[in-house]
Parts: structure tokens; C-alpha cells; sequence
């Protein structure tokens, strides 16, 4: 299992998006851009055109995180202009399968998102359809949330899906992502590291890129030896 670290946009500072992105460019993985639409979140942050303008500029892939209502209409276009992973939610496709085939039909990875109060059982059918699950570790719509303890065991569970499915299907986090729970989110066997305040809020964001890494790394290491499941 290897870690990869995708520090959220969100927290970057938006007007110097370009700027913010080659600030991380040399130790990120993937680069989360967090679509909203005031519709399946509260909050309204930015679509196509901006991700269209930043895959210009931008060194690092694209892990485009759709919170919209329609993403059946949207995701494929995410995937056409040029991001190689676009990640729908589970409670907003009204047909996954098609949705999740049209994203890697245009060439990306797919991902399939819940949310903390959305079970990760009933889309374990799914998993051939998918390149990543995205267990949410706070509700989504804002940064900055405090994590939410009461998914580790979900995120556990999505590990041993995954597991017993086979086949390379990375397993992202979202949400309150830090020093202090990446740790526990790699021992529940996450790979995939999605966080915001932690790396645009530290005063050198490339340093807190390689230090989560480190400690997601180290957590990881320990769950190998013996100390979680699987
Ligand atoms: C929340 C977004 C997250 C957010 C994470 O809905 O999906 O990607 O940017 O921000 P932090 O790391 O600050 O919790
Ligand atoms: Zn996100």
C-alpha cells in the first residue's frame, strides 16, 4: 500500500490558485479540488472553468471532488477536460455504474465517495466499477471541520472490502485530515490523504505535505506489522 498525500485547494488561497499549486507541486501526489454547488452542500466554491484553467498550470494531477447534486450530468466533463481522478458521491448518482464508466471511459480514474452517515456495505458490488472509495471523515461543504472519530471503523470496513475484492483500489480520506488523526486513518488502512487546513494553514505547506506523509507512512508500517486488521 503505497501513501499518497492530496492536500486540498480549499484551503489555498484562491485568488493565487496557480501560485498556491506549484507551492506543492514537488511533494503532493494529486492536487483535491473540492466542486460544491450550494445544492448537495451549503457551500458554492468553484467548477469547470476554473479546473479547466488550473489544469493548465498545474503540474500535479487533479483529484476533483464532486459535492454536486447532478453529478450523472457533470463528472464525464471533469474527466474530459483533463483531471485524472473524478470522484462522485454515492448519495447524489442516480446511476453510478454509467457515471463511473463514462469518468474512465474519458480517460480518468473513478472514484465513489460516502458520506460519515452513508454505509459503505450496500456499494461493495460496485467496487469493479471504481479506482478509489472515499470514505468522508467530516460532513462534506467546509474546511476546517474537526475530524470524526465515528468512521475509523467504517473506514476499516472499506479496507476489508477492498481487500477481499482485490485488484487496486485505493482508499482515500477526506476531513480534518492532521498531524494529530492521520495516523489513525492510515492504521484503519487508508492510503489516499486528502488535507486542507493542514497543509495551506502551515506556514511552509510543502514541509506539512512531507510530514503527514511521514507519519501516514509510519502508522502504516506499524498496521503491517501485525497491529490492525487485514
Ligand atoms: C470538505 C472537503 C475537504 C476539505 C478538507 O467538504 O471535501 O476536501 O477541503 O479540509 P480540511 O482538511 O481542512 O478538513
Ligand atoms: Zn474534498
Amino acid at each position: 500500500m503505497s501513501i499518497q498525500i492530496s492536500p486540498s485547494m480549499l484551503a489555498s488561497d484562491f485568488a493565487r490558485l496557480a501560485d498556491e499549486a506549484a507551492g506543492v507541486a514537488d511533494v503532493a501526489d494529486w492536487l483535491h479540488i473540492d466542486v460544491m454547488d450550494a445544492h448537495f452542500v451549503p457551500n458554492l466554491t468553484i467548477g469547470l472553468p476554473v479546473v479547466a484553467a488550473l489544469l493548465k498550470h498545474a503540474s500535479v494531477p487533479l483529484d476533483c471532488h464532486l459535492m454536486i447534486a447532478d453529478p450523472d450530468r457533470w463528472a464525464p466533463d471533469y474527466a474530459v477536460a483533463g483531471a485524472q481522478n473524478v470522484t462522485i458521491h454515492a448519495e447524489a448518482a442516480s446511476a453510478p455504474v454509467r457515471t463511473l464508466r463514462a469518468i474512465r471511459s474519458a480517460g480518468a480514474r473513478a472514484g465513489l465517495a460516502v458520506n460519515p452517515g452513508t454505509a459503505i456495505e450496500p456499494y461493495a458490488d460496485l467496487l469493479p466499477e471504481v479506482d478509489m472509495v472515499l470514505v468522508m471523515t467530516v460532513e462534506p461543504g467546509f474546511g476546517g471541520q474537526p475530524f470524526l472519530d465515528l468512521v475509523l471503523p467504517k473506514v476499516a470496513r472499506a479496507r476489508e472490502l477492498i481487500s477481499r475484492h482485490g485488484g487496486e483500489i485505493w482508499l482515500q480520506v477526506d476531513g480534518g485530515v492532521t498531524e494529530e488523526t492521520i495516523g489513525r486513518c492510515a492504521e484503519a488502512g487508508a492510503d489516499v490523504f486528502v488535507a486542507g487546513t493542514a497543509v495551506f494553514g502551515a506556514q511552509d505547506p510543502a514541509a506539512a505535505v512531507e510530514s503527514l506523509r511521514a507519519s501516514a507512512r509510519a502508522a502504516a508500517a506499524g498496521r503491517g506489522r501485525g497491529s490492525g486488521p487485514g
